[in-house]
């Protein structure tokens, strides 16, 4: 078929109710179906539930240093999740903190603990006229929920298939002292599925902030995510990179189990220098005696260690993969050639980032939902929920079964078609 701009007014319109009917159909399936978030499915949830049985009421709860883990104490995680979440994050064990169930949540108190107390000995950002954030775009959404909560003013700054444009990041970081920290996704973000180039990440080791309170805040979600054991990503350790810089306090780097485990149930980790690691005790020996130590050693005698984790991710992948597979199939069996949208297909991570028409993004999730599939909102990509371009959707694939997906995934180039047909026939 050729692309729709070059159809004319009445092929667009036989077409628009050719689509309207098989929209029709659609919607008369009642279908209940849900691409929205990045939830592992059942299945894999599945592959984990031998955690469950590595300890019972005869196991012994002494970490390798014999702290007895059923009790209060140890401030920043036992010995050995401190080894295993260290190879996850390629840092030294003695770079991290271990905290609880969720990196979000490390990400929010970093970011609540700079409000009011300041990073380092430096003002408060609370009592500053004001403070901004570098957000690139599309990202997510949850980081800018949490900036956008502290009255954070955010700045797009938009992706490229080496990771945010650096030309501006280094310009804005540079040359405004409002300016005091930048959301990053390097592995497979959410929700391109793009990994940061050697050269973005040595270009961030060596950013020259205006700010001395500036911190990257590098979220690690997707690190050993990969689809595929032939084709994957490759990123420079930031941290390291930060040091031979000369700049070794830039980064606060996040990292979680969630999507390894269960999330919710698994285990976060914050990686940084010694300087910062001293300066977020100060805060967490006030905030708690220490976190959940037994799901600390759940989680290492589950995983023993990083060959355990990939190991386990080689699972998750094999059920993933066909899943990612089959909606880029479709994309490209049903709409390459007609330039009503482009899609970027990734090597690991839990997304597929849509772009379709300009102005069409809200149309096509609008009708999604009419139909009965639940996308992520149109929007949800950007800070304050506003795609300039109200074009990108993120798919998240791995929740519904194969058979959902497909179903979900018909429906949803059909609501590309119908679309960008009517927005065709508006101009
Ligand atoms: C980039 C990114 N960071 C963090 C999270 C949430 O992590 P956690 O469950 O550790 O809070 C997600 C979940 O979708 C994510 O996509």
């Amino acid at each position: 078929m050729k692309p729709y701009r070059e159809m004319s007014r009445d092929e667009l319109l036989q077409l628009k109710a050719e689509l309207e009917k098989r929209y029709q159909e659609a919607q008369a399936e009642n279908l209940h179906l849900d691409m929205s978030r990045g939830k592992p499915s059942v299945e894999q949830l599945d592959i984990s539930m031998e955690m469950m049985d590595v300890l019972n009421s005869e196991a012994d709860l002494k970490d390798s240093e014999g702290v007895d883990c059923r009790n209060y104490g140890v401030l920043d995680g036992v010995k050995e999740a401190k080894e295993l979440l260290g190879q996850m994050s390629e840092v030294s064990p003695d770079k991290i903190i271990i905290y609880g169930n969720s990196s979000l949540n490390v990400m929010y108190d970093t970011v609540a603990r700079a409000m009011t107390h300041g990073i380092m000995g430096h003002t408060p950002w609370a009592k500053l006229d004001q403070v901004k954030f570098l957000c690139p775009v599309p990202g997510y959404d949850r980081h800018f929920a949490i900036t956008e909560y502290f009255g954070i003013e955010m700045i797009q700054v938009p992706m490229t298939p080496e990771g945010p444009d650096m030309d501006q990041v280094e310009k804005l970081v540079s040359s405004d002292p409002a300016v005091k920290g930048i959301w990053c996704v390097p592995k497979y973000s959410n929700p391109q599925g793009i990994t940061y180039s050697d050269e973005t990440v040595r270009r961030f080791a060596h950013l020259k902030p205006a700010a001395e309170d500036f911190r990257i805040f590098w979220d690690n979600a997707y690190c050993v995510h990969h689809l595929y054991e032939d084709q994957q990503d490759f990123l420079l350790e930031i941290l390291d990179e930060c040091e031979k810089a000369g700049n070794p306090d830039l980064v606060y780097k996040f990292c979680s189990t969630s999507k390894i485990s269960f999330p919710g149930s698994g285990v976060a980790c914050i990686a940084t220098s010694p300087n910062n690691l001293k300066d977020i005790k100060k805060q967490l020996t006030i905030q708690t005696i220490g976190h959940d130590k037994v799901n600390q050693l759940r989680h290492v005698r589950f995983f023993k260690d990083i060959d355990g984790i990939h190991a386990h991710m080689r699972k998750h992948a094999a059920i993933m993969r066909p899943k990612f597979e089959a909606v880029l199939e479709t994309f490209e069996r049903e709409l390459a050639g007609l330039e009503i949208g482009s899609w970027i297909r990734p090597r690991g991570g839990y997304f597929i980032s849509f772009d379709a028409m300009e102005g069409c993004a809200k149309a096509i999730v609008a009708k999604c939902k009419a139909a009965g599939v639940v996308m992520t909102g149109a929007g949800a990509t950007y800070p304050y929920g506003k795609d300039p371009k109200d074009s990108n959707i993120r798919i998240a694939p791995s929740f519904p079964t194969r058979e959902e997906l497909a179903t979900a995934t018909d429906l949803f180039v059909l609501c590309v078609k119908l679309a960008s047909v009517e927005k065709l026939l508006e101009a």
